[in-house]
């Protein structure tokens, strides 16, 4: 049997640090559940020290899944550790997961620091954490540009002081493939002690290396791999989970490893994480771009149809996607929709079937054939934002060449009913004007994209805003296939999640962090 490397994902931590990207609670304990289900060994649930609303998703995660151990970060402080300690109480597998700079720029500029006071916090801080609690990560932060006798001094430490996984950051995404193979050589040959505990790598892809870096320490002995979903993240991101597991389970005889992950579930993952983020995975995108399994030119048409293999090394079954070319349109039945829904992931009640099964018709009747895609962008919907206070009851728009665009709009707001009609300049904006003029009050739009959820004329288009308010931004989405009915959902939507925050706020919900 080929060893295991296990798979940390820190989607809702380092990949919430996405610019742009912001999850509530409810949106990361719907996608720890989904990382659970897809198998992975170790969720890194948030930085609880560093607000009060990560400190509480670090909690409900905790709750929310028994398989894999859920993390949380904090910096060698006490105050940091403690929190964590306390966000992590409900877990089965807590982990601490402690980092500290450890290159010369580090030290100095950031934490103004010698690099023996470093040594003694490193250990000093392992110490304290491993009193709390059994399973204490410790990255040394900006490994790739530390001094290797440092590096491995400071290593050789932290297990000393009870670490049992060392992870190697490549923070800011600037080693090679060859080059950071020899670094955990390196490594492993100056502290002897490493062999015994876990090895783990978190890459960055400032230069486009981050899955070719954590690849290839595999050979080197490294057993962890850190990464998110999408290859989300710090700048232009970490490596992405569904490339690394990928690429080991596609060249599995050259890596000679294997991963517990379900991989059937990636694509599903993909698309959760990506509507609740709001950020559009680029077609081109390894593994999970919608691009990723289509053939365009006529050669390789030629050549997938008299044997796939010619021009594809992955099955998209194997990511989960269509598994078979049953059609779903508007004459297909209940037992249909809930084979389908199951192959994808979702087991539905009685109740709640019949419930989305009106939903689907309602789309099976504008569209020719409903895809997979749309299936998931309907379920989203239908688990999206749990308390509604405002709903679309009715919306128009008139646009052109020579003609002020205006919009006509009927809202109901906790039963009154709310209409009007606006201009603006475009037919969104004078949707968004007039929605805005009806609740008497501005919203600032930072963000709105729009993509098409499948192909074809008659396709959905997805709607994403984003909203800025009080210091956080909103994220709102809809899908209709009329896109300004999707434009005005997704700003609904937004609105929804902007109201269920401002009550938990005003009800003083969200506990203060104790200290
Ligand atoms: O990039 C980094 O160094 C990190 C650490 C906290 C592991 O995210
Ligand atoms: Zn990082």
């Amino acid at each position: 049997m080929p060893e295991t490397v296990k798979i940390f994902d820190t989607t809702l931590r380092d990949g919430e640090q996405s610019p742009g990207a912001s999850l509530d609670r409810n949106q990361k304990v719907e996608i720890a559940r989904a990382l659970e289900a897809l198998g992975v060994d170790v969720i890194e649930a948030g930085f609880p020290i560093s607000s009060p609303g990560d400190f509480e998703s670090v909690q409900a995660v905790t709750k929310a899944v028994r398989e894999p151990v859920v993390a949380g970060l904090a910096r060698c402080q006490k105050a940091d550790i403690k929190a964590a300690w306390q966000a992590l109480q409900g877990a089965r597998q807590p982990r601490i997961h402690l980092f500290l700079s450890t290159s010369p720029l580090h030290m100095k500029y950031k934490l103004k620091k010698s690099p023996e006071e470093v040594m003694r916090i490193a250990a000093d801080m392992t110490r304290y954490a491993c009193s709390l609690c059994q399973d204490v990560q410790f990255s040394p932060e900006d490994a790739t540009r530390s001094e290797l006798p440092f590096l491995a001094r400071i290593v050789e430490t932290v297990i000393q002081a009870g670490a049992s996984t060392i992870n190697i950051p490549d923070t800011v995404g600037y080693t090679t493939p060859g080059e950071f193979e020899i670094l955990i050589r390196e490594l492993y040959a100056r502290v002897p002690r490493l062999k015994q505990i876990m090895v783990s790598v978190h890459c960055h892809n400032d230069l486009g290396m981050a899955t070719a870096n954590s690849l290839a320490v595999i050979r080197a002995g490294v057993r962890q791999v850190e990464c998110t979903i999408n290859g989300l993240g710090e700048r232009a991101g970490n490596a992405a989970l569904e490339e690394v597991v990928m690429a080991l389970k596609t060249r599995a005889k050259f890596f000679g490893v294997r991963t517990k992950i379900q991989t059937r579930q990636i694509a599903r993952l993909s698309r959760l994480v990506s509507t609740a983020t709001g950020i559009v995975v680029q077609p081109n995108k390894a593994i999970v771009g919608g691009n990723a399994f289509a053939h365009e030119a006529g050669i390789h048409q030629d050549g997938i149809i008299k044997q796939r293999l010619t021009y594809e090394i992955m099955n998209a079954r194997d990511i989960g996607l269509k598994e078979n070319r049953l059609v779903l349109g508007k004459h297909s039945g209940r037992h249909a929709l809930a084979k389908r829904l199951q192959k994808l992931g979702y087991h539905l009640g009685e109740k709640e079937l019949q419930a989305f099964f009106g939903r689907f018709k309602e789309l099976a009747d504008k569209k020719k054939e409903v895809f997979d895609e749309d299936l998931f962008a309907l379920m989203e919907e239908s688990m999206d934002t749990p308390k509604k206070v405002y709903s679309l009851e009715h919306v128009q728009a008139f646009s052109g060449s020579g003609m002020v665009p205006t919009a006509a709009v009927r809202l109901i707001k906790a039963g009154q009913v709310l209409q009007g009609s606006g201009t603006g300049d475009g037919p969104v904006d004078a949707v968004y004007k007039t929605i805005d003029a009806l609740l008497g009050r501005q919203h600032k739009l930072t963000g709105y994209a729009i993509q098409a959820i499948t192909g074809g004329t008659d396709a959905q288009g997805e709607v994403t805003v984003q909203l800025a308010g009080r210091g956080r931004v909103i994220t709102g989405r809809g899908a209709h296939t009329d896109i300004i009915v999707a434009s005005a959902k997704a700003y609904i939507n937004a609105l929804n999640r902007q109201e269920v925050m401002e009550s938990r706020r005003a009800h003083g919900k969200k506990k203060t962090l104790s200290k």
